[in-house]
């Protein structure tokens, strides 16, 4: 089976599995400050559950590429909409600050909690 580590954990999901369900179901937050509450729902729509994603996942597909064509995202930075990803093989994820997760320091990392960050509980910052 496929794992996913975020924030210091592993987790073990059935390959196809959707991204951001599977960290919200495993308590690690994919919206950063208000976007928590104001969010689309995993619509792919509103852009706040991008992060970097590395590893075997789908590719991203037409609505994705036009949300992360918008400001503030780039679609350049190589970030990804959790909610439009599905899990196929082992994945590391890297949350970054910001409403729409569009900055350049980590909330959090594979590896844990980017505890240098101002930002740290998540949440704080937005
Ligand atoms: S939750 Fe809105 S784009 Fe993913």
């Amino acid at each position: 089976m496929p794992r996913v580590t975020a924030q210091g954990k592993s987790i073990e999901c059935p390959a196809g599995a959707n991204l951001r369900q599977v960290l919200l179901k495993h308590g690690i937050g994919v919206h950063n400050g208000a976007a928590v509450a104001l969010n689309c729902q995993g619509l792919g729509t509103c852009g706040t559950c991008a992060a970097l994603v590395e590893g075997d996942v789908t590719p991203m597909e037409w609505r994705e590429q036009a949300r992360l064509d918008l400001a503030p995202h780039r679609i350049d930075a190589g970030r990804r909409l959790t909610c439009q990803v599905q899990i196929q093989g082992d994945v590391r994820v890297t949350k970054f600050e910001g409403f729409w997760g569009q900055g350049s320091e980590p909330e959090w990392t594979a590896a844990g909690p980017n505890r240098s960050h101002h930002g740290w509980p998540p949440g704080k910052c937005g």
